[in-house]
C-alpha cells in the first residue's frame, strides 16, 4: 500500500493582519477532511527566504545549500512533497514578492509535481496572481491544475474564523482537490518509474 501523498500548502502573504492565513487554514481543513493527502501548512512568515543572490543558478548541480541553513531546509521540505497548493493574494496585479523569493531559490525540487491555487483579492478575486503563477509553474516543470478557488473579498461571506461559507467556494475547492489528487498520482508514478 503506497503511503499517502504529501502536500504542502504555501501561505504566500506575510503581511501583519493578513486575510490569507484564514483561507490557508480553511483549505487545509478541507484536505484534512478528505484524508487523501498528508497536508501541511508552509507559512512563508516562518520561511523568510531572501531574494536570490547566489552565483550558481538554482538548476545547477553546484547550487546545493549548506546543511543546516534555512535554504537547505526549504529545499528538503519542497523535495519531500508530492503536490503543492499556493494560497496567494493579488498585490499590484501580481503575487507577493516573498513567494517569488521562495520559488526562485530552488528548481529541481519543484519539478514534475502538480500545483493548484487559492487566490483572493478585489474584483478579480486574485485571478491575475494565479494566472501569473501558472506561467511560473510551467517554467519550474510543474503541472498547474485547471481548477482553482478565487475569492473576491468585497462582501465575501466568512464565519468567525474568516473561512468562506458560500457553498460555491467549497464546491470549487473540491473540484480543485480532485484534479490535484489525480495529477499527484500520475506525477508520483512518473517520477518513480520514468526518471529524467
Ligand atoms: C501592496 C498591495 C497591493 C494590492 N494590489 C491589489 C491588486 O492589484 N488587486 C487586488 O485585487 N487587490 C490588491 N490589493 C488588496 C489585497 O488583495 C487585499 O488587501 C488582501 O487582503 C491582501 O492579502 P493579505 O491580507 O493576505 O495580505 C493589494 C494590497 C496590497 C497590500
Amino acid at each position: 500500500m503506497p503511503t499517502k501523498p504529501r502536500l504542502g500548502i504555501i501561505l504566500a502573504s506575510i503581511r501583519e493582519g493578513r486575510r490569507g492565513e484564514a483561507f490557508a487554514r480553511w483549505i487545509h481543513s478541507l484536505f484534512v477532511e478528505r484524508a487523501e493527502f498528508e497536508a501541511e501548512l508552509l507559512d512563508l512568515k516562518e520561511w523568510p527566504l531572501p531574494g536570490y543572490s547566489s552565483a550558481d543558478p538554482p538548476a545547477s548541480p553546484k547550487a546545493v545549500a549548506p546543511e543546516g541553513t534555512l535554504l537547505r531546509k526549504w529545499a528538503d521540505k519542497i523535495d519531500s512533497l508530492d503536490a503543492v497548493v499556493v494560497v496567494t493574494p493579488e498585490y499590484n496585479h501580481g503575487y507577493p514578492g516573498a513567494l517569488k523569493c521562495a520559488i526562485d531559490q530552488i528548481y529541481k525540487q519543484w519539478n514534475h509535481k502538480p500545483i493548484a491555487f487559492v487566490s483572493y483579492g478585489g474584483f478579480a478575486a486574485g485571478a491575475r496572481a494565479s494566472e501569473q503563477l501558472r506561467q511560473v509553474a510551467v517554467e519550474l516543470r510543474m503541472v498547474p491544475v485547471r481548477d482553482e478557488v478565487n475569492l473576491a473579498l468585497m462582501g465575501l461571506a466568512v464565519d468567525d474564523k474568516g473561512w468562506p461559507t458560500e457553498p460555491i467556494h467549497t464546491k470549487r475547492a473540491h473540484s480543485m482537490m480532485t484534479d490535484l489528487l489525480w495529477w499527484t498520482h500520475v506525477t508520483r508514478e512518473g517520477r518513480a518509474n520514468h526518471p529524467r
